[in-house]
């Protein structure tokens, strides 16, 4: 049988803390929570998650960098990162792999900082507002990109 299409899935800075990190804004499914179901879901779709999260930029930049020619999509929610690092950006550029951002809140309906994103600028679809299900609908939208790629 082929091998599962992999998917790196990221989250940064502060998304270690969900659960108990403003619940009014993120809800209360913590991250050990949301990669459990990223896993099962993608099992479901016939794909391999793997899942990391760090605090450091650097770190983040390290993970993407690696990720080049070892999986086939990255989805990413870069949190504050997103509205602050040219880094991630150009890890993300430098890679050239599908990139699906991703957001629990909807960023455009919050303070003005949030309203760039970097990171949008090397992704594909960016998907926010919807809690944790936006990974989930990251890896739906992936999963069928991937199956139309291999039927062409
Ligand atoms: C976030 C939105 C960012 O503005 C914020 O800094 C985060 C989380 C979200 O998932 O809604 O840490 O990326």
């Amino acid at each position: 049988m082929a091998k599962a299409p992999k998917i790196l899935i990221l989250n940064g800075p502060n998304l270690n803390m969900l659960g108990t990190r403003q619940p009014e804004v993120y809800g209360t499914a913590t991250l050990a929570d949301i990669e459990a179901a990223c896993e099962q879901r993608a099992r479901d779709l016939g794909l391999a998650a793997e899942c990391r999260q760090s605090n450091s930029e650097g770190e983040l930049v390290g993970w993407i960098q690696a990720a080049r020619d070892q999986v086939q999509a990255v989805i990413i929610n870069p949190g504050a990162y997103s509205h602050t690092s040219v880094a991630i950006l150009d890890a993300l550029l430098a890679v050239d792999l599908p990139v699906v951002e991703v957001h629990l809140s909807n960023i455009h309906r919050r303070e003005e900082f949030r309203h760039h994103s970097y990171v949008s600028k090397a992704a594909q679809g960016v998907i926010c507002g919807f809690g944790p299900r936006g990974y989930i609908m990251a890896l739906e939208a992936l999963a069928a990109q991937l199956i139309e790629s291999q039927e062409t």
